[in-house]
């Protein structure tokens, strides 16, 4: 396992094996890295010859306020997990690697944006295809791997792919869930015990939509309107949204037809989660 901190480096390794003809796989992350994390470096494993996981928490994506200071490190845990899972090499550059003085370039990706994390996060998607073009940039992948988890993020970050006529495949690895069906994330680190109960809300409210979806329902104003019911009938939760849309455009429907995303966003206490399922197809 090599740890790589600087830009010159990592391109520099990424010659070498695309040189020796091995193909790259990338799992971009913030790390304090989960079983989620690891299914996406098991997945970029399958498919390529070398995986590079980068670690950077990535400060244009978070807007004021929000937990940049807070949010959980732990360097070394990361490497072990990550080393187990064979990850060959670890991206970590310091924020003045990837951003240096005179820094004045964002990458913008226009509708899609615009809808459920957007409207609350407005400066988020912005810092995320920027820093993830820079990624790409200096890890050459030819694929990356993206959980859909952050649905959004991943359809934004397709969206950057096919418009800038970047030559990356990108794959999306299904939601990873602890035992009792709570989506796992960093974040939930944050989490109190009762907070930790009243999270499971998300994944409970995905299953009652799931249920309503088979017995019939079509109507997104019912869904939606169940999902929030049980959602704020739990403790310490305060909803962001909860949105049934085209899963690809991320559109609001009124009616499902095809393949709906229904798409939550919760503070549950100081934290802010999200969970999403499919309905349809
Ligand atoms: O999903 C994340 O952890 C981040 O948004 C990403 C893709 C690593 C960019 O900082």
């Amino acid at each position: 396992m090599r740890i790589i901190e600087s830009v010159s480096g990592m391109q520099s390794a990424a010659d070498e094996f695309r040189a020796s003809g091995r193909k790259i796989g990338l799992v971009p992350t913030m790390g304090y890295l989960h079983e989620g994390h690891l299914e996406l470096m098991r997945t970029a494993a399958e498919q390529t010859d070398v995986v590079v996981t980068s670690i950077f928490v990535n400060p244009t994506q978070f807007g004021p306020g929000e937990d940049l200071e807070r949010y959980p490190r732990d360097f070394d845990g990361d490497v072990r997990k990550a080393g187990g899972v064979g990850v060959g090499v670890i991206f970590a550059p310091t924020a003045e690697e990837m951003y240096p003085s005179g820094f004045q370039t964002r990458v913008r990706v226009e509708r899609v944006t615009r809808h459920l994390c957007g409207l609350s996060r407005p400066v988020h998607f912005e810092g995320v295809t920027t820093v993830v073009c820079k990624l790409f940039h200096c890890v050459k992948p030819d694929v990356a791997v993206f959980g859909e988890k952050d649905f959004q993020q991943l359809v934004v970050i397709e969206r950057m792919v096919t418009d800038l006529n970047m030559d990356i495949r990108i794959v999306g690895v299904p939601v990873q869930r602890e035992p009792d069906g709570l989506a796992m994330s960093s974040r939930n680190a944050y989490l109190s015990p009762d907070e930790r109960r009243s999270a499971l809300s998300l994944f409970k409210s995905l299953e009652l939509a799931k249920r309503l979806y088979k017995d019939g329902e079509r109507s997104a104003r019912m869904i939606r309107t169940a999902v929030l019911e049980l959602i704020s009938s739990h403790p310490f939760t305060s909803v962001d949204y909860v949105e049934l849309c085209d899963s690809g455009s991320l559109e609001s429907v009124e009616f499902l037809e095809g393949k709906t995303l229904l798409a939550l966003a919760v503070n549950v206490g100081r934290t802010r989660l999200i969970d999403n399922c499919t309905l349809g197809s």
